[in-house]
């Protein structure tokens, strides 16, 4: 090969498709989460690749959790999981904290990472704020957890929200380092995001502009997924509109935060795109549009969120399908980490 043949390109990744997630255990789930990932993830559950789903309480402790709630708080998780209609038999629904691994190849990746890439992350710059001196070690090598979880199962596909995106481009970097430093081409695939849908972005039901969030004070603003029929109608009929008809085009509906929202929302409930919705109501008031939305919402939400407080009585069968997920989890897991270490050179 003379100097200027370029590099041949490394072989691809030729294993199986597989879907991993895992969402952080810390806080309660709303709206914004059943659309922007629950749901998404049982559609993904259906396309016949496995599909691991976690509860991400490796990463909740990177800011300060009561270990009492933390365990609660993982049993909510795992709670939506079920409820939103993840099936255990066909899903990997796991504990992070359960499957060794995790912690096993976030060390041998800390070592594979630069520090530059992840101080380009900007999710570390928002969450330590203006004193980041104090912020955890953990926190700023949440990324490297994060690729860990993902390439510990060979994941290929990994849906999240587009805040996430950054997080999935260090997976990919730190995969290709790995592969090229250690010489084993394709040994770890490049996993792409799967970025989701119109309703990604729930936004607060009292502001158009700020997301749908759990620290938000006025519980008005979200919908929980432990609301009940009366509270999910309620809250909707509540939310913040203008006094203008719904708008009858896209561009006007994009210029007006709440409608663009309760627009959005009811898209992402009834499987319509927001044009469609639009062709229906456009023209109307809210007067009209606010009624159909409770309906919609409660039709749809209130049996998850039932399901979601039956489980939530019944903290044995949740713990069950924890373990039961963790002991496949395991299987999964363990081979590649027991692979891993040999190619690094350490004690298997
Ligand atoms: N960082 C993700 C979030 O905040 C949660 C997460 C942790 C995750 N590990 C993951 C998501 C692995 C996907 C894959 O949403």
């Amino acid at each position: 090969m003379t100097d200027q043949t370029p590099a041949p390109a490394a072989p691809a990744y030729t294993g199986p498709r597989r879907i991993l997630s895992g969402i952080q255990a810390s806080g309660a789930l709303h709206l914004g989460n059943y659309l922007g990932a629950l749901k998404r993830f049982v559609e993904l559950q259906d396309q016949g690749a496995p599909i691991f789903v976690f509860v991400a309480d490796m990463h909740a402790i990177t800011v300060w959790q009561e270990p009492a709630k933390l365990v609660t708080q993982r049993r909510e998780i795992a709670a939506a999981y079920l409820a939103s209609g993840l099936d255990p038999r066909k899903t990997i629904i796991f504990p992070q904290s359960a499957v060794r691994a995790h912690a096993e190849l976030a060390w041998i990746f800390n070592c594979v990472a630069r520090l530059g890439w992840l101080d380009r992350m900007t999710q570390f710059k928002e969450k330590s704020g203006k004193h980041k001196e104090r912020a955890s070690v953990g926190l700023y090598t949440y990324p490297v957890l994060q690729a860990a979880d993902i390439l510990l199962y060979k994941a290929t596909e990994v849906p999240v929200g587009e805040d996430q995106k950054q997080h999935l481009e260090l997976t990919r970097d730190v995969a290709q380092k790995f592969n090229n430093d250690f010489g084993v081409p394709g040994f770890f695939p490049l996993p792409d995001p799967v970025i989701q849908g119109p309703a990604t972005r729930v936004m607060s039901l009292r502001d158009g502009l700020a997301k749908m969030s759990k620290s938000d004070p006025s519980d008005n603003s979200r919908i929980n997924l432990t609301d009940d029929a009366d509270t999910i109608a309620a809250k909707i009929r509540k939310a913040k509109t203008d006094p203008a008809p719904l708008p009858e085009t896209l561009d006007e509906l994009n210029a007006r935060p709440e409608a663009k929202n309760l627009v959005a929302i009811y898209a992402a409930l009834a499987g319509l795109t927001r044009e469609q919705v639009i062709a229906e109501f456009g023209g109307q008031g809210f007067g009209a549009f606010k009624p159909a939305l409770a309906d919609l919402a409660v039709s749809s939400m209130a049996p998850v969120t039932a399901e979601m407080r039956r489980l939530l009585n019944d903290p044995a069968e949740i713990d069950r399908v924890l373990a039961d997920g963790a002991q496949r989890a395991a299987e999964v897991a363990d081979p590649v980490i027991e692979e891993v270490k040999k190619i690094v050179g350490f004690w298997s």
